[in-house]
């Protein structure tokens, strides 16, 4: 069956996949992230394909292993920077390795072709590649070159195009914003050449999410654990729109790893979304936190947390009578992706609504996830049309297992031989930044060429302009191997010796998390910094430094789009000064850090 009007992106890995997807729905057609290897069956519904960039050399023959059988439809190909390479290659033209183009280039376009149909003759465009195309088969045509400064042709076949087969190319990229008229390129695609219509609009999309919901939840009722972040948030208020607030039952679970006053806030909010009828509330927190006694190991503690929260509502569903029920889920789009799975998308972490118990309940039709194919903004746009207040709605993300991602937990244990090996190597990089840098015994979570590193943070001490510091951070997250973190010192002391502590998360730890995290929200908000922001994690590690007793506490604010990359964020010097008072005065903590690393190599939470 043809899904009308839908685009297909073909995700070999460029970071950019996702947001091809977000410019074309913007344009008004919906459109899919694919896998290179899907059958090709799969392909067969849809409007148009879009191959995605790539880190793979098409030069070299690199990740030439996909369903090429895509090539014998007769549905319009374009494809982007390594896509627009393979294209060439398939049909006949040649690409080498060379070429490079980096950052803003100048293209003269063929504006009598559709592609570029209202564009000026000459357009910017972001290139990043060091393939180039360097002959082309015999049904294709040139359709744009990159000029030099001075207007010269410098690189040939940066648009290609064979109106027979319809098949289409593009060096550069226009997803992204660089390439000033990118959006008009992707709407003539979609429009001139793969004749869709404008199908896609929040509006259109809740009117069918509701008919959806309505059928799919038959005569049931639907049971969603609400955490008051926005993703379950807008779905319980969609979700009680279809079905009615009486056959929506909401539970919100306090599991011991909450924000401060988080859960009587969630509470306020439900009743004020009308949403009270079934609002049901219980601490489960001494269930979680037995079930998290001496665990240590990240991936272990969210599966205890995702399997948890199950165990828990099952049991309330049982005790309120709700036998014929769905378990409603606030999943949106990427936490699909980001749980991995495919040879590309190697696990980064698993996503708290991807759990095994959960994936069992979804292929016996028992969830519902209303919001699955949305991205984040398209979320918060969704639920602004659905009357949630925009306090609500502008929070920053706050992760499934909540705290229990930011307390780091340790078994003590002197790290493996090798640590040793580090701190020479970061004494060296440090001195030469004019700073110091302590290697801390500890691993957190990153994210490096793709796979999850678990790695050593390095503590950085010293007074040097932020620029300084992320070049510190560049050198010794890349020359060192083992280090994934840096975190900028902010205590008045230059520790010198770092301890790791024995310890799990237990309810004093998460208290102490749970106040300087609320310092750390206050602070920006008195500032006028929170919604500057993007995200701010508080996490409390178990390191002693010099025998001082007390564990650290790092601040992570950060910005991003779509939390899959992220960049630290320089908070004013009198901000940090207010947040450095104030947390090292609470009991049970002896230093304060800044994290100032980007994702990658680092990911946002230390989990
Ligand atoms: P990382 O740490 O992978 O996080 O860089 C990226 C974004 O995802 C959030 N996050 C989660 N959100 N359930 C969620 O709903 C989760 O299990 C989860 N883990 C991480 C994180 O806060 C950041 O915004």
């Amino acid at each position: 069956m043809k899904i009308h009007d839908t685009i297909a992106i073909i995700d070999f890995g460029g970071q950019y996949a996702h947001l091809i997807a977000t410019k074309v729905r913007r344009q008004g057609v919906f459109a899919e992230i694919r896998q290179p290897e899907d059958p090709i069956e799969d392909f067969r519904q849809y409007s148009g394909i879009i191959i995605s960039g790539s880190p793979s050399l098409a030069s070299h023959g690199e990740d030439a292993d996909y369903t090429k059988e895509i090539y014998d439809l007769d549905i319009p190909i374009l494809g982007f920077c390594f896509g627009h390479q393979e294209i060439a290659q398939h049909y006949g033209g040649k690409v080498v390795h060379g070429g490079r183009e980096w950052g803003s280039s100048a293209l003269q376009v063929s504006n009598d072709h559709p592609l570029f149909s209202g564009l000026a003759p000459c357009e910017t465009v972001w290139m990043s590649h060091y393939d180039s195309v360097t002959e082309i088969g015999p049904d294709f045509k040139e359709i744009g070159v990159t000029l030099t400064p001075d207007g010269v042709a410098e690189h040939r076949y940066a648009a290609i195009a064979s109106d027979s087969l319809k098949r289409y190319g593009f060096q550069f990229h226009p997803e992204v914003d660089s390439t000033v008229n990118g959006d008009k390129m992707i709407a003539n695609f979609i429009y001139e050449i793969c004749k869709c219509s404008p199908s896609w609009s929040m509006d259109g999309f809740i009117e069918k999410k509701k008919i959806e919901i309505i059928k799919q939840v038959e005569n049931k009722s639907v049971f969603l654990l609400a955490s008051g972040g926005v993703d379950s948030t807008v779905a319980a208020v969609l979700i009680g729109q279809a079905l009615g607030p009486e056959r929506l039952h909401l539970l919100h679970v306090d599991n011991g790893l909450m924000r401060k006053h988080e859960s009587q806030n969630v509470l306020k909010l439900f009743e004020k979304l009308g949403l009270g009828t079934n609002l049901h509330f219980v601490d489960a927190s001494d269930t979680f936190l037995e079930a998290l006694e001496n665990v240590v190991d990240p991936e272990t503690k969210r599966r205890i947390i995702g399997d948890t929260f199950i165990e828990i509502f099952e049991v309330q569903a049982e005790k309120l009578g709700i036998s014929e029920h769905l378990l409603g889920q606030g999943t949106i789009y990427p936490d699909t992706i980001e749980s991995g799975g495919t040879k590309r998308a190697e696990i980064i972490k698993t996503h708290h609504n991807r759990v095994p118990a959960i994936e069992k309940m979804i292929l016996q039709g028992k969830i519902i996830e209303p919001l699955v194919e949305l991205y984040k903004t398209e979320v918060r746009e969704l639920g602004g049309l659905l009357g949630i207040p925009s306090e609500a709605l502008d929070r920053h993300p706050f992760p499934g297992p909540g705290l229990g991602v930011r307390l780091l937990c340790s078994n003590g244990n002197a790290p493996s031989s090798d640590f040793k090996n580090i701190q020479p190597l970061v004494d060296e990089i440090a001195k030469q930044f004019g700073v110091t840098g302590l290697a801390l015994p500890i691993k957190s979570v990153g994210v490096k060429a793709d796979l999850r590193a678990y790695e050593y943070p390095v503590l950085i001490s010293g007074d040097v302009p932020w620029d300084d510091l992320i070049k510190v951070v560049s050198s010794l997250t890349s020359e060192v191997d083992d280090i994934n973190r840096c975190i900028w010192n902010l205590g008045p002391e230059i520790p010198k010796v770092a301890r790791p502590l024995a310890t799990s998360a237990t309810r004093e730890r998460l208290d102490i998390l749970r106040e300087a995290d609320f310092i750390v929200m206050d602070t920006l908000k008195s500032n006028n910094l929170y919604h500057e922001i993007w995200q701010c994690p508080t996490v409390l590690l178990p390191i002693e430094f010099d025998g001082l007793e007390g564990e650290m506490v790092i601040v992570r604010p950060i910005m991003s789009e779509r939390g899959m990359t992220a960049a630290p964020v320089a908070l004013p010097p009198s901000v940090l000064k207010k947040l450095t008072r104030r947390i090292l005065q609470l009991e049970g903590v002896s230093s304060l850090a800044l994290d100032i690393t980007s994702k990658p190599p680092a990911t946002i939470e230390w989990e």
